[in-house]
C-alpha cells in the first residue's frame, strides 16, 4: 500500500460520528491524544534542569542587561544549571566551574558543537594594534598606522558582530523561516541590519585574501596562514579549497583582534580606578627594567603575568564564552539535557564565586603566590577565560603574550589616571561593560602621560604605542 492511501484506508475501514460537531469533536480528540503522546515520548525521561517557567512565544524576564548577572541571580534559586526556554527554544546555563569542566572538557564529544544562528551566519567575523598582530600572523599583511585600511573595515564588520553574537538578540535566530519574509515585515529588522553590515563583513572576507594571493602569485608573499596554506594547496600537499583557507584565516583574524582589545582596555580602565596597584606594578617594572622596554626574555623577572590574569579574571572578554549545542541527550547530575540544547557557560560567574576572595576587586598580586593560593584553595588561575576542552582558543598563547608585553609596555612608559576636565574635576572612569557577547569596556576617559621625558623618547621611537 501506498503510504499516501493510509489515510483513506484507514477512513474507510472505521466507521464515525456522520454529524459535522461529532466529527469535530473526534478529530479534537485524537489530536490532543496525539500531542499528550507526542510530549510524553519526546519528553525526556529524568527531569530537565530546574529554571524559570516561559510560554512558547516568550523568554524569562531578566534582571539585568547583562545576562550572565541575570544568570548568576538564577543560581541563587535554582543551583549550577538552568534550563529554561527561549521563543520555546531549550537554553542551559553552566553557572559553576565544576559543571563547566565536567560537561564541556570531560564530555566534549557531545558538547563541542555550535548552534546554528541564524543572524551571525550571516555576518562571519572580524579588527586595531591587535589588529597588526593577527592581520600579519593570518595575512603576512603589515598594518600602516592608525588610518589603516582593513583595520577600519574590520572595525566596522566587528561592530555588528558585537550586537549580534549573543544567541537571541533577533527572532531570526529562534525562527530561521523569517529569512524567507520581506523586509517591510514586522519582526525583520535583522534584515535591514544585516543588509548594511554585510558590506564590510564580505570585504573583510575577501579583500586581506585576495591581497596575499595577489601577492603569492607575483612572488612577493611572506610567510603567513594563507599564503602557507595556498602553496600546499598549488603544489598538491593538500587538499584544503580556497573558501576553507580564506573562511580560516577571517576566523582567527575576529577571534583574535578584538578579543585583546578589549584586554587592553580594561587595563587602561583597571589603572585609572585602582592607582595603588599601577603604582605597585610600576615599581617592579622599573626595578627590573631600569627604564628600558620590556623583551619577552624579562617574563621570568617580571610578575606581571599576575597583572595579566587579573585582566582576564576581573572582567572577562566572553563572559558566557562562545554557545555549545548539545549533539545528543545526555545526563548529568540526575537531569535530563535534552539534544539540540544550547548551553552557556557562566565564567563570569565562576570567576567571581567565592574562590575569589573579594572578586569585585582588582588585585594585581592576585595569581602571584601560586603555592600559598593552591594551600589555601583560593584564586586559581582563570584559564577558563579561553574556553574548554577541544573548542579551547586557538589563539590563547599568542593572545597572552601580546597581553604581556603591551602590559609592560605600557607601564614602562606611561601613567594613566582619571581624566580631569577644563575646571579642573576629575572625570570618573565608571566600570560598565557593554552587555554583548564579546564585551567591552563602556566608552570612557582616562588621562595617558609619559611617565619622563627619557619615556616619551622611547614612545615616539616605537610603532605600537
Ligand atoms: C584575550 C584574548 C582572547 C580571549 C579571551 C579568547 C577567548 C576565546 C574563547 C572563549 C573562545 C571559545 C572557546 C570555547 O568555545 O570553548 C575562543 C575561540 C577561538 N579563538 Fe580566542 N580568545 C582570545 C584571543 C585570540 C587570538 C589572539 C586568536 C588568534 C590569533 C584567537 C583565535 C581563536 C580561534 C580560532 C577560536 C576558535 C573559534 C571557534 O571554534 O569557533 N583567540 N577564544
Amino acid at each position: 500500500m501506498a503510504l499516501n492511501s493510509l489515510p483513506t484506508a484507514m477512513f474507510h475501514g472505521l466507521r464515525g460520528p456522520s454529524h459535522p460537531a461529532a466529527q469535530l469533536g473526534v478529530i479534537v480528540t485524537a489530536a490532543l491524544i496525539f500531542y499528550a503522546g507526542y510530549v510524553k515520548l519526546s519528553r525526556p525521561r529524568l527531569p530537565l534542569p530546574p529554571g524559570p517557567r516561559t510560554s512558547i512565544f516568550s523568554s524569562p524576564p531578566q534582571s539585568s542587561p547583562y545576562p550572565w548577572i541575570t544568570y548568576l541571580e538564577w543560581k541563587k534559586t535554582y543551583g549550577d544549571l538552568v534550563y529554561f526556554k527561549t521563543m520555546g527554544y531549550p537554553m542551559l546555563v553552566v553557572n559553576s566551574y565544576d559543571a563547566m569542566t565536567d560537561l564541556f572538557d570531560k564530555r566534549g564529544d557531545i558538547y563541542s558543537s555550535r548552534p546554528v544562528r541564524t543572524m551571525i551566519r550571516e555576518l562571519h567575523l572580524i579588527r586595531s594594534a591587535s589588529a597588526g598582530v593577527v592581520l600579519t600572523l593570518a595575512y603576512g599583511y603589515e598594518v600602516a598606522d592608525n588610518q589603516d585600511e582593513y583595520v577600519h573595515l574590520a572595525d566596522e564588520a566587528l561592530k555588528s558582530m558585537g550586537r549580534a553574537g549573543l544567541l537571541g538578540t533577533y527572532y531570526v535566530d529562534y525562527f530561521p523561516w523569517l529569512k524567507h519574509l520581506p523586509e517591510w515585515f514586522p519582526f525583520t529588522q535583522f534584515k535591514r541590519d544585516a543588509k548594511i553590515w554585510r558590506i564590510p563583513v564580505r570585504q573583510v572576507l575577501h579583500r586581506p585574501f585576495d591581497a596575499t594571493k595577489q601577492r603569492l602569485k607575483e612572488g612577493k608573499a611572506s610567510s603567513c596562514l594563507v599564503a602557507d596554506e595556498l602553496e600546499q594547496v598549488y603544489a598538491g600537499l593538500s587538499s584544503a579549497d580556497e573558501q576553507t583557507i580564506r573562511n580560516t584565516a577571517a576566523t582567527t583574524f575576529a577571534a583574535g583582534s578584538d578579543t585583546v582589545v578589549s584586554a587592553l582596555s580594561s587595563f587602561f580602565l583597571a589603572m585609572a580606578n585602582f592607582p595603588d596597584s599601577q603604582r605597585r606594578a610600576q615599581e617592579e617594572v622599573d626595578r627590573v627594567l631600569q627604564g628600558r622596554l620590556p623583551t619577552h626574555a624579562d617574563r621570568a623577572d617580571l610578575p606581571l603575568t599576575s597583572i595579566c590574569y587579573e585582566l582576564l579574571r576581573w572582567n572577562p572578554v566572553t563572559p558566557l564564552v562562545l554557545p555549545r549545542y548539545a549533539t545528543v541527550e545526555h545526563e548529568y547530575r540526575g537531569y535530563a539535557i535534552p539534544q539540540g540544547t544550547t548551553m552557556y557557560a557562566n565564567v563570569w560567574a565562576a570567576l567571581h564565586d567565592e574562590r575569589y576572595p573579594n572578586p569585585f576587586e582588582f588585585k594585581v598580586d592576585r595569581f602571584l603566590d601560586q603555592p600559598k593560593n593552591a594551600q589555601a584553595g583560593i584564586n586559581p588561575l582563570p584559564d577558563i577565560v579561553f574556553g574548554f576542552g577541544r573548542r579551547v582558543c586557538a589563539g590563547k598563547e599568542l593572545a597572552f603574550d601580546f597581553l604581556w608585553i603591551a602590559v609592560a609596555s605600557l607601564l614602562v612608559s606611561y601613567d594613566i589616571s582619571k581624566a580631569v576636565d577644563e575646571n579642573g574635576y576629575i572625570i570618573d572612569a565608571p566600570i560598565e561593560y557593554t552587555p554583548h557577547l564579546l564585551s567591552h569596556p563602556k566608552e570612557f576617559r582616562c588621562s595617558i602621560r609619559p611617565r619622563s621625558p627619557g619615556a616619551a623618547a622611547i614612545i615616539e621611537q616605537t610603532a605600537y604605542f
